[in-house]
């Protein structure tokens, strides 16, 4: 992923745009996402203005890249799921290509099946949800990539701030692969070609979420109302720490990390190696560890119990230890549950190979109406 470049964007980001979105488990209000600012105006200027109508109403993309892990869920997926449960009918793909912009094409596919078994174990539900692979239409995304590609200069990629970071951090020009540098307008390809109206992201995708609102304005600007400009949906970033403290909970820290894959006895043992707090203390360890244990307790009662180990510790009490107890428990359970899940839903190896064909139809129809419009306006067909 590219990563870590805070909330500075790429161009001014009308904050009427926003949405922000809260993991379902942890909102009081249950209330999952609230409009910020005043959106209703704009939009029926909008649909006054568009021709074009939105096509798909939540698209997100998920680089198969390795093991997911709790904070995975909590951060990307729960998200999604919650939507679904309110009636959204999300798009989720595969973005194999974004993978291989710092990772091994074979690693990608290694990992492709994997990641859609994981996601329909934990919640989206193919009959509501198209599911499909980026690759499976590669004609379409690699030749849109093409002709967006020429709508924007080098120079403003070379300054989209997670770029920057990514060269400034870990990558040099002379040896960061060109794909790199179409990070970005490979995912506005993704977002235009489906004409998606939301799309939830994390603050490390807004600046090329930037990108492909700044693509859309420009096409319709030189070319007509060609697209409905999409918008962000911002899922709120939730803190959720390596299990020892040292930065986020990531596979790339995997002794701090709970995985998917994990069974109840390295879950046992990796929580009882956790850090927590003094006895009265509140730190960043501890917040992070009661987000893991209310965003994956099955019940209510289960949070509650949570709560009042926490509302104890606050108070003083030595409590830790019969937190990390119930902890265990709650991730445990919640593991097995997913585990099964996914034991079934790939018993069968045709099953995941279904799900990508239908879902790529949608996808197909979507991308081959786009792109036709798209190069009627250019002349290019
Ligand atoms: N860049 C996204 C990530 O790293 C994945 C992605 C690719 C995506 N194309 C997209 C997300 C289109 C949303 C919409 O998480």
């Amino acid at each position: 992923m590219l990563g870590g470049i805070g909330n500075r964007t790429l161009l001014n980001l009308s904050k009427s745009d926003h949405f922000r979105i809260m993991p379902h488990n942890l909102d009081k209000n249950k209330k999952i996402y609230t409009t910020v600012g005043s959106l209703k105006k704009a939009q029926t200027q909008r649909k006054e203005v568009f021709a074009m109508r939105y096509k798909v109403e939540l698209l997100t993309g998920i680089r198969p890249t390795g093991d997911l892990t709790v904070a995975n869920y909590l951060g990307a997926v729960a998200p999604i799921v919650e939507l679904q449960s309110q009636g959204v009918s999300p798009m989720v793909f595969v973005a194999d290509f974004h993978a291989i912009t710092d990772n091994e094409p074979a690693t990608a596919r290694q990992y492709t099946h994997g990641v859609v078994a994981d996601y329909i174990a934990l919640g989206v539900n193919p009959q509501k949800a198209d599911v499909y692979l980026q690759s499976d239409i590669a004609g379409e995304v690699t030749t849109f990539t093409a002709l967006l590609a020429r709508h924007v200069s080098v120079a403003e990629l070379l300054r989209v701030p997670t770029l920057k970071d990514k060269l400034k951090n870990n990558a040099r020009p002379e040896t960061a692969n060109a794909l790199l540098l179409l990070y970005p307008v490979l995912m506005a390809a993704d977002i235009l070609l489906n004409r998606a109206k939301k799309v939830p992201v994390g603050e490390d995708q807004l600046a090329h979420m930037e990108v492909t609102r700044l693509l859309a304005r420009r096409f319709n600007k030189r070319y007509g109302e060609l697209f409905p400009i999409p918008k962000v949906l911002q899922v709120k970033s939730l803190r959720i720490l390596s299990l020892k403290g040292e930065g986020k909970m990531s596979k790339t820290n995997p002794g701090g990390a709970i995985f998917l894959t994990d069974d109840a006895k390295t879950v046992a043992k990796k929580i009882k190696a956790a850090e927590t707090a003094f006895e009265g203390v509140m730190n960043d360890k501890l917040e992070s560890h009661i987000l893991v244990a209310k965003g994956l307790a099955k019940t209510e009662s289960e949070r509650d119990e949570v709560e009042a180990i926490i509302q104890a510790h606050k108070s003083g009490k030595p409590v830790m230890g019969q937190f990390k107890q119930l902890l265990t428990h709650i991730v445990q359970n919640f593991l097995e549950e997913f585990q099964a899940k996914r034991a079934e839903i790939t018993r069968d190896p045709s099953y995941i190979p279904s799900v990508l064909e239908e879902g790529v139809k949608v996808a197909r129809k979507n991308a081959i109406e786009t792109l036709d419009e798209v190069r009627k306006v250019l002349r290019f067909t």
